[in-house]
């Protein structure tokens, strides 16, 4: 195949900036590198770490080469498959984390993606890898989560934070969120034993003897959050770096959640409990690719609910 046949739509930007910088552009089709696939992408999350990369704010650590198509989160179609890559075949529905996402063609590491199951949307399935894996590790492998403990997540409305909250519940925790007056029935939708509304009380005034800590907000929230945790406890912080020293001096622990070695475990995991009914997919605002500004703006609110789709092709 060749000429306008490799063409593709994709979301770039060319510089960095705030929403306007990015492009609706037609550009060639990817190629698939070595154990890599070509996905034609139905639909891609937006993570707040895609506009993070876009205003230039990791530039100092993370510099990309410009124009740079963004987006992590995809669930789509095989298109192209090497011996390389096993597991796959043409035609297979995926979903997971790839790279370039918001555009009609990316390419993933086969072991970032694992088989969409037939109960699961596009939609649904592209919610689930950043959010679903973060939320994962950072339970169950960064802090260990066993039945019984008490667990509490800020930012229980967001892609991270909805997704731990019911996983919390599945691993039989009893689960405390942090949230907004409007997300407190929805959070509580998710399974939570108790839910604290932020904006009219402080958390640390009623919550204690708290196990794990899952802190997507950060900042002042992250600081007053030591003191609600049970000596030996940990926050596991998605949203700042983890502070040691400080950590130290409550008696308790703190880590980030670090990239797990291979996510299709995990993947195929959350996948299973989705089709068992014990977590559900969590759609925030939809918007089809060319309207990807106002997802960034909509993401960069920061008060969510669920993760933003973006409708990528039919
Ligand atoms: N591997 C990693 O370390 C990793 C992976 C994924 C994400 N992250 C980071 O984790 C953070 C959250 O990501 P996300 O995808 O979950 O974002 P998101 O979908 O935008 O959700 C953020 C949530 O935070 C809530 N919120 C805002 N202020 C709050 C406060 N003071 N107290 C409690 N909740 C508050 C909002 O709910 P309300 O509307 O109710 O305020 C919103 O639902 C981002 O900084 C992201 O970059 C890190």
């Amino acid at each position: 195949m060749a000429g306008s046949d490799r063409l593709m739509r994709a979301v770039r930007f060319h510089e960095y900036g705030d929403p306007s910088v990015l492009r609706l552009d037609e550009v060639s089709r990817p190629q698939r590198g070595e154990g890599e696939v070509l996905v034609q992408v139905r639909a891609a999350g937006v993570n707040p770490i895609d506009w993070k990369f876009r205003s230039g704010q990791l530039r100092a650590f993370m510099p990309l080469e410009l124009p740079h198509i963004l987006g992590l989160d995809l669930a789509g179609t095989v298109s192209e498959v090497g011996p390389d890559a096993a597991g796959f075949a043409v035609g297979d529905e995926v979903f997971g984390r790839g790279q370039g996402a918001y555009a009609e063609y990316a390419t993933a590491l086969a072991h970032s993606i694992a088989q969409k199951p037939e109960a699961l949307s596009f939609e649904q399935a592209a919610t689930l890898p950043v959010g679903g894996v973060t939320a994962w590790w950072g339970l169950f492998e960064t802090a260990g989560l066993e039945s019984g403990q008490r667990l509490l997540v800020h930012g229980g409305a967001g892609g991270v934070g909805g997704l731990a909250v019911q996983l919390g519940r599945w691993k039989g925790a009893h689960v405390i969120a942090t949230t907004s007056t409007r997300n407190i029935d929805f959070v509580r939708s998710l399974g939570a034993d108790e839910v604290v509304d932020y904006s009219a009380s402080r958390f640390e005034d009623g919550v204690h003897d708290v196990d794990v800590v899952l802190d997507t907000v950060g900042g002042d929230v992250t600081e007053r959050s030591w003191r609600v945790l049970r000596k030996g406890g940990i926050l596991v912080s998605a949203a700042g770096m983890p502070q040691p020293e400080r950590a130290e001096q409550h008696g308790v622990r703190t880590s980030g959640v670090q990239a797990p070695p291979a996510i299709r475990p995990i993947l195929d995991q959350l996948a299973a409990l989705v089709v068992d009914g014990k977590l559900k997919p969590l759609v925030g605002e939809r918007f089809p690719l060319a309207e990807v500004e106002a997802a960034h703006r909509a993401s960069e609110t920061g008060h969510g609910r669920g993760r933003i789709i973006l409708e990528v092709s039919d």
